[in-house]
């Protein structure tokens, strides 16, 4: 069993103590589905706040883009649908500049370059598919010239502080000095809001956690009920962590058939299933300064819920 394999990862989270599956699993097709969904939602208002702001600074970043070439590199773009706000702006107002979306799913690239090469016959598309760290490696290593890599949708929230700290110093590493980072983060705010927006009442961001179940049982011969696990999601404001978990309703003891062993859960036993980290504008530039960037400006939405910050090496 390979480390870093879904087997491998389902085999150590559901052995440890208290049990956990990595949220990285939830995106497969229907798990992506599952997820478009949810930026739908009436409750979720990442998206649409990320999408605002998106419109709302198009000409402020065309004019500290204006006279290089760059190439825009989109860390996890699936069907791009905030970026190309700005591709178009961009293409329309004759910036030169090439656009790099990075995914893990070929079939979503693919995709996006036909449709893009469609739109904007002369943009120059270079799709990287890969994890992020081997897209970053590959960025590092073959983009030449001036950089601004986008990590967008809140994405970053799905990392414990150790994870962001590595992640952060990996792209700081692909990049060199006059490099620009655009990084999405969801704000602190009021936790009501924060709470629905993991709690939707049609019960889609539920379906969303427990397809990792079924994704479980069809993929590794596992005999989860999902039915059997109930879904509990809860916003801390001091860590400003939201953490999703599947909780079981009652004694029980599932096999999964590609591990060759079953897993025991005791009434009301947790999996944590997911982090959507929350942060405060203080808490962003302390992160920027420890992991060797300045901040260039703080991209915000209207309410004030959302920000896409423009770091700079
Ligand atoms: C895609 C990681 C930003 O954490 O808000 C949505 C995923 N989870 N509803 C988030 C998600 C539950 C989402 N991210």
């Amino acid at each position: 069993m390979l480390p870093g394999s879904f087997a491998h990862d389902v085999l150590t989270g559901l052995s440890a103590s208290p049990k956990h599956l990595h949220s990285r699993y939830f995106y497969d097709d229907r798990g992506s589905q599952l997820f478009e969904q949810i930026m739908e939602l009436p409750e979720y208002y990442l998206t649409r706040c990320e999408a605002e702001i998106f419109e709302r600074y198009k000409q402020t970043v065309l004019q500290m883009c204006e006279g290089e070439k760059w190439s825009l590199v989109d860390l996890g773009a699936g069907d791009a649908t905030k970026t190309r706000i700005w591709i178009d702006y961009f293409y329309r107002h004759r910036q030169d500049f090439s656009y790099i979306p990075a995914d893990i799913s070929a079939y979503a690239l693919e995709e996006l370059t036909a449709s893009l090469q469609n739109t904007y016959p002369t943009l120059e598309v270079k799709p990287v598919k890969g994890e992020y760290n081997r897209a970053l490696e590959w960025i590092g290593r073959e983009v030449t010239g001036k950089k601004f890599v986008l990590f967008m949708g809140s994405n970053i929230g799905n990392f414990s502080e150790s994870e962001c700290i590595a992640f952060l110093h990996q792209i700081r590493q692909a990049l060199s000095v006059g490099d620009r980072l655009l990084i999405g983060f969801d704000l602190k705010k009021e936790g009501k809001i924060i709470h629905a927006a993991y709690n939707d009442s049609s019960g889609v961001t539920e379906a969303f956690n427990k397809n990792l179940l079924i994704r479980i049982n069809r993929e590794l011969g596992g005999q989860f009920n999902p039915d059997s696990f109930d879904f509990h999601a809860n916003y801390d404001p001091v860590s400003g962590f939201v953490r999703s978990y599947l909780v079981s309703k009652k004694a029980q003891t599932v096999s999964i058939e590609a591990l060759g062993r079953s897993f025991h859960f005791h009434p009301w036993e947790t999996i944590h299933a997911e982090n959507s980290r929350k942060f405060s504008l203080k808490e962003i530039e302390t992160l920027a300064a420890a992991c060797g960037f300045t901040i260039e400006k703080h991209l915000l939405d209207g309410q004030e819920w959302f920000v896409d910050t423009i770091w700079r090496v």
